[in-house]
């Protein structure tokens, strides 16, 4: 992961081939997806698709002065029918439900295509894509980008250099605000995010995997709907999404690790934290303060050793999003795989095992019960 780019690098670069961007559904994480695209060189966007009108108005609002160029589209056919004239690369940013049949044309062209977590809502339709992106020549992405965290990205290069020595417990805790507002209030019901420990916790699912660089085994998850959307009615129907959980993901190399969720908890001066635990050191990095501390093992009547260190983020980066630079880093990584000066970093196949993990924890939640990875597959 390269860190943010001065206007020296955009003129360096300009010799570069531009890539031609479409948005495929753009509500609020497309105008994110737009704001961060807009600081990247040799990149232009120049098709937009999405069935609603206020939500294309709001794509042009975003782009500026770039909407002049910008070809508009209400359905995916028209956008795929032209592609081959003004598309490089598309970035599917609709509803997660939305997600596997949006794929199955796109994967039949030669577009790159980063698509939006989770992949998909079940692990059968999940399964189906990682079959069919087999063999594809062009770049496949899931956006699973708290790995782009900067402070997050450190966080694990530390464990990497075994600044803990051998690491044998993991903690995420995400104490945050209740789920937000969406186009058509989709992200209310099961049927249509997956559920909160796939929708919002596949996330965390994937940074487990990447951090113990293991498999997770077995998941027990205590979860319910205990504060939020409890008065709210979407034709009569009531929310069924988690709104606060903990869960203990067991690997199969040992290590243990936990996620405390909480979208009560929107006083919270952060909001998320990560704290890895080894035979040497104990290390945390929370985010938004992006502060970083190594607090070494010393006898008990030793004075402490505490290393603490801020890690920064540009301010444009921060701007652009609200996912502390993540977004900008993350299509910073997918556009150097296209330009084949990297690789691809987050395949369909994490993405599927990040929904397994949410899959079982939703099992788990529901039947209060331990619920095994194999069974999920099964
Ligand atoms: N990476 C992250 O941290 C992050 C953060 C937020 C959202 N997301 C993901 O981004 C996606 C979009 O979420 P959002 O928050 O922008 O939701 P949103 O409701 O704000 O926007 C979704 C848009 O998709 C459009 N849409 C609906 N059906 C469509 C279809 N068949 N084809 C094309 N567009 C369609 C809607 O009209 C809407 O404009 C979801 O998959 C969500 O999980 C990721």
């Amino acid at each position: 992961m390269t860190k943010y780019k001065s206007q020296g690098d955009k003129t360096r670069q300009s010799s570069k081939k531009t890539i031609r961007f479409g948005l495929i559904g753009t509500g609020m994480m497309a105008q994110e997806h737009i704001r961060n695209l807009k600081l990247i060189p040799n990149v232009e966007i120049t098709s937009i698709m999405d069935p609603v009108d206020t939500s294309l108005d709001w794509a042009k609002q975003s782009l500026g002065d770039q909407s002049q160029k910008v070809t508009v589209h209400h359905n995916l056919d028209t956008m795929i029918d032209q592609a081959s004239s003004d598309l490089d690369a598309v970035i599917i940013a609709s509803p997660n439900h939305t997600h596997h049949d949006i794929l199955l044309p796109l994967l039949k062209t030669d577009l790159h295509i980063l698509c939006e977590k989770p992949l998909c809502t079940t692990i059968l339709d999940a399964k189906d894509i990682v079959e069919r992106v087999k063999n594809r020549k062009a770049v496949f992405w899931v956006g699973m980008e708290y790995r782009y965290m900067l402070p997050v990205a450190e966080f694990i290069d530390d464990i990497r250099k075994k600044k803990i020595g051998r690491l044998t417990r993991l903690s995420i805790i995400e104490h945050r605000f209740p789920f937000l507002k969406k186009v058509g209030d989709w992200n209310r019901f099961n049927r249509n995010s997956g559920g909160t420990m796939v929708e919002k916790c596949c996330h965390f699912f994937d940074l487990m995997r990447y951090i113990t660089q293991s498999e997770p085994v077995r998941v027990f998850c205590s979860g319910g709907v205990d504060v939020n959307h409890l008065d709210e009615r979407y034709n009569g129907e009531i929310p069924d999404i988690i709104d606060n959980s903990y869960s203990v993901v067991d690997f199969d190399n040992g290590i243990r690790v936990m996620l405390d969720l909480c979208m009560f908890a929107e006083g919270s001066e952060e909001q998320e934290e990560l704290i890895a635990i080894g035979d040497k050191a104990k290390l945390s990095v929370t985010i938004p303060s992006g502060v970083k501390t190594l607090s070494h093992r010393v006898p008990v009547d030793a004075p402490k050793r505490i290393e603490r260190q801020h890690v920064s983020v540009d301010a444009d980066v921060l701007a652009a999003g609200s996912h502390h630079g993540a977004t900008y880093y993350q299509l910073d990584s997918f556009i150097k795989a296209i330009r084949k000066e990297g690789t691809t970093e987050v395949t369909a196949e994490d993405g599927l095992k990040a929904i397994a993990m949410g899959v079982a924890a939703e099992i788990s939640a529901r039947e209060k019960r331990v619920v095994t990875i194999k069974e999920v597959f099964a």
